[in-house]
C-alpha cells in the first residue's frame, strides 16, 4: 500500500485552490487539523527538515546540565556541555537502544545508559563499555569507542532558544531566522534574563498557531488589550498599521513607522520597565513578532521579550513552553515585581489557566480551541483570507503544503 501523500490526503484541487493569490485561494481544508494520516505525514516530512525550536537555553544553564526532548516522535538529549556549549544527540544508547537520559538532570560529567552503564562523554564520545568481555574495564574486546559514540544531531542557539534540525539539512540557522533577525539587529537580546515561563496545553491543531499571526482578531479576541479597531487600521483607507513580512520559513508582524501609538502600552509605561538597548545611533524601536516555522514565535517589545516553542502532540493536541526575558535585574529584582507582573497578566490573566481567558495567551488558544471545533464539521473544507490581514495566514498554509510535497 502506498504512503499517504499531501495529495492524497488534501486532494488535488485543495492544493490549487491554496496556491492562488490570497484574494481568491482558498486556505487548508478541514482534513490538514483533523487526520492522523496528515498529522504523521508532517512528523515525518516536516519537523525533520526545518529547524525546530525544542527548549529555552536557561534550562540547560551550567555545564554539566542536561534534558530529554522528543522531536517529530525522535527522542533526543540537549546537553551544555563542559565548555559550555549546548548540544543535542540521539538519546540512544548505541548498544542495544536504550534511551540513556530519561529526566533533566544537573552537573553531569558523563552520561551513562541504566541498562548495561554504557558510559558517554559530554561530548558524546563512548568512553567504557565495562564488563563488555567480563573484565571490569573490557580491555580485551571492547566496541570500537570511536565508531560507538551518541549520534549527534545539528543544534543551535538563537535569542535564547534552542533549535535543533534532524536531517542536518536545513539552511544555516542564521540564515534561517535572518528575516526577523533583520528586524532585531539593533536590539541586544543577549543582555536578557530570564523572568518566568509557563507551560499549557491547548486542545487544538499546531498550524492554528501560524494561522493566528495576523492582527485581524486582537480587537475581537484581546478585548481589554487592543480596544480599538483605529489602533489597527486606517479607518478611512482601510490600510493596516502593520507590516506583514512573510519571507523563507519566517512570519513578521509589525508596526509600520507612521503607524499611531497604541493606547495599550500605556498602563505598561507606567510600570517603567527598562528599555531593551538598542545599539548607539538606531531609530526607536516599536516592537515586532515573528514566527519561525514551524513551531517558534518570538515576540519583541520595548521592554520584554517573549519566545514561545509549540509541540504538535496529536492533531487536535499542542504543548506549548514560553518564557519571559527582561533587561538585567530588573527581570528578577524586588524594584520591577509590578512592572514584570504588568508584563505577565497581560500576557497570562489573573487566573494564568485556560478558563479564565483573562491574557492574550490563553485567549488566543480558546479562539484556536473553538476553530478546532470547528474543523469537525462537514462544511469547514473552504475558508478563505482577507486581503488586508491574512496574507500571512496563505503564505505559511501554502509554505506546509509545499515542503509536504518536496521530494
Ligand atoms: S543498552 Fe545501553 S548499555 Fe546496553
Amino acid at each position: 500500500m502506498q504512503s499517504p501523500t499531501v495529495e492524497s490526503i488534501l486532494g488535488k484541487q485543495a492544493i490549487a485552490d491554496i496556491a492562488k493569490p490570497v484574494e481568491s485561494a482558498r486556505g487548508l481544508p478541514a482534513a490538514a487539523y483533523t487526520s492522523q494520516a496528515f498529522f504523521d505525514l508532517e512528523q515525518q516530512r516536516l519537523f525533520p527538515r526545518t529547524w525546530v525550536g525544542v527548549a529555552f537555553a536557561e534550562e540547560i544553564p551550567q555545564p554539566g546540565d542536561a534534558m530529554p526532548v522528543v522531536v517529530a516522535g525522535v527522542p533526543l538529549i540537549l546537553l551544555r556541555d563542559g565548555a559550555g556549549t549546548v548540544r543535542a544527540f540521539h538519546n540512544v544508547c548505541r548498544h542495544r537502544a536504550t534511551i540513556i537520559l530519561d529526566k533533566p538532570a544537573t552537573k553531569l560529567r558523563s552520561l551513562q545508559c541504566p541498562y548495561h552503564a554504557w558510559t558517554y562523554g559530554l561530548d558524546g564520545a563512548l568512553k567504557a563499555t565495562p564488563f563488555w568481555d567480563g573484565t571490569p574495564d573490557s580491555s580485551r574486546t571492547a566496541p570500537d569507542t570511536a565508531s560507538n559514540g551518541l549520534v549527534p544531531v545539528r543544534c543551535g542557539v538563537w535569542n535564547h532558544v534552542i533549535f535543533v534540525n534532524l536531517d542536518g539539512k536545513a539552511p544555516p540557522l542564521a540564515d534561517y531566522v535572518r528575516p526577523v533577525d533583520r528586524f532585531l539587529a539593533d536590539l541586544d537580546l543577549d543582555g536578557l534574563r530570564l523572568a518566568h515561563r509557563h507551560g499549557w496545553e491547548f486542545k487544538a491543531n499546531w498550524k492554528l498557531v501560524n494561522d493566528n499571526w495576523e492582527n485581524y482578531h486582537h480587537v475581537w479576541v484581546h478585548e481589554g488589550v487592543f480596544d480599538k479597531m483605529s489602533e489597527e487600521v486606517d479607518l478611512g483607507t482601510g490600510e493596516s498599521y502593520t507590516e506583514m513580512s512573510p519571507e523563507g520559513s519566517v512570519l513578521v508582524l509589525r508596526r509600520k513607522d507612521s503607524a499611531p501609538s497604541r493606547q495599550a502600552s500605556a498602563p505598561l509605561a507606567a510600570h517603567a520597565m527598562p528599555p531593551i538597548a538598542t545599539r548607539p545611533g538606531a531609530a526607536p524601536f516599536r516592537g515586532c513578532t515573528g514566527a519561525v516555522l514551524p513551531n517558534t514565535t518570538v515576540t519583541i517589545g520595548i521592554s520584554s521579550y517573549a519566545p514561545a516553542i509549540y509541540t504538535p502532540i496529536a492533531p487536535g493536541l499542542t504543548r506549548v513552553s514560553m518564557a519571559w526575558y527582561f533587561v538585567g535585574d530588573a527581570a528578577t529584582d524586588r524594584a520591577h515585581a509590578a512592572g514584570r507582573e504588568k508584563v505577565l497578566d497581560r500576557w497570562l490573566g489573573e487566573s494564568r489557566d485556560l478558563a479564565g481567558r483573562t491574557g492574550i495567551r490563553s485567549q488566543d488558544h480558546w479562539c484556536m480551541e473553538l476553530q478546532q471545533a470547528a474543523r469537525g464539521s462537514p462544511v469547514a473544507d473552504q475558508v478563505q483570507f482577507s486581503p488586508t490581514w491574512e496574507r500571512n495566514v496563505h503564505y505559511f498554509e501554502k509554505w506546509v503544503v509545499d515542503r509536504l510535497a518536496e521530494a
